[in-house]
């Protein structure tokens, strides 16, 4: 199947993105895995007619907002983060209404409609750096509440007004299921994705999106490690350092839809060219602004 998937690929000027958590066979097949912000970063600057997604529907969107030249196929339309929808109505108005100098910093996992009421955007890697940056005392961050608090810590100077979304794969890791790990492996460094709960990031050595708990990994003298985080991490961790060992909260982290990126949907995807994703020029125009923001600060 891979053969195929290359020769489609070349014959069609086509790239393929995977996210760490793609399925590993995937992630295999890709010609760029990474975080949300890698992945944003390589849709727009890449020189390619085909972006071929292998992620959640935000991560396709956003490719086509930033890259709206390109045709961008997702193999999993149907892959949702649930968190992407995780803001009321009408809460962002109310406190544009209350705030006078309020920015709204929008995680990138959120539909195109919210980012465009968004002042920026941002990602796991880049979050603390662009809110820090950011001229504004007041901000509402959305939606993860975890992200959110984990940024509030690290800019005690601004005033952030949590939004209470959160992703329902990090949600589940407890603090007794890291602390189990931690007595059957005492040695092991607990690496953490700041979309964790506050409990699970309090008992964290290092905290950071799923690239730099795969860059810490690699750096680090430690053996082993406890993992909290979508356990597709797995792959590139293993890669990177076969002599490794890497432990996980239990059950295993596991986003459902992240895994719905099969290589057969991908062949598919290459071969018909349908599962296209199609942006409104005018949400597209509205949605681009805090995303190129978030480029242009994050660098
Ligand atoms: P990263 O940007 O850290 O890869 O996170 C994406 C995501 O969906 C985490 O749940
Ligand atoms: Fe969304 Fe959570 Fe899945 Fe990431 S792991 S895509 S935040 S549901």
């Amino acid at each position: 199947m891979n053969e195929k998937i290359n020769e489609l690929k070349r014959a069609k000027n086509a790239l393929i993105l995977a996210h760490y958590y793609a399925p590993p066979e995937v992630q295999q097949a890709a010609d760029h895995v990474g975080d949300s912000f890698y992945l944003a970063k390589v849709a727009k600057q890449s020189r390619c007619d085909v972006i071929v997604f292998c992620g959640v529907g935000f991560m396709g969107e956003s490719a086509k907002i930033l890259a709206p030249e390109k045709k961008v196929l997702m193999p999993a339309p149907e892959a949702d983060c649930a968190m992407a929808h995780m803001v009321r109505d009408g809460a962002i108005e109310a406190l544009r209404a209350e705030y006078d100098d309020l920015a709204v910093v929008c995680y990138i996992n959120s539909t195109a409609e919210l980012k465009c009421k968004s002042d920026v955007c941002v990602t796991s890697s880049n979050a603390v750096k662009i809110v820090r940056a950011l001229p504004n005392k007041n901000i509402f961050f959305i939606p993860d509440r975890n992200l959110g608090r984990y940024v509030a810590a690290q800019v005690p100077e601004k005033n952030i007004i949590l939004n209470d979304g959160f992703c329902p794969v990090h949600a589940k890791i407890t603090p007794e299921q890291v602390a189990k790990e931690k007595e059957l492996h005492p040695e092991a460094p607990v690496f953490a994705h700041p979309e964790c709960e506050p409990g699970v990031l309090a008992l964290a050595d290092g905290i950071g999106s799923t690239a730099d708990i795969i860059a810490l990994a690699k750096s680090s003298s430690s053996r082993e490690f406890i993992i909290c985080t979508e356990d597709g991490v797995d792959f590139r961790l293993v890669s990177d350092s076969p002599e490794k060992r890497f432990y996980y909260p239990m059950p295993r982290p596991c986003c459902g839809d992240m895994k719905k990126n099969t290589l057969e949907a991908l062949l598919s995807v290459l071969e018909k060219e349908d599962k296209e994703v199609f942006v409104s020029e005018a949400v597209r125009k509205k949605a681009l602004v805090p995303l190129e923001r978030m480029l242009e600060l994050g660098k």
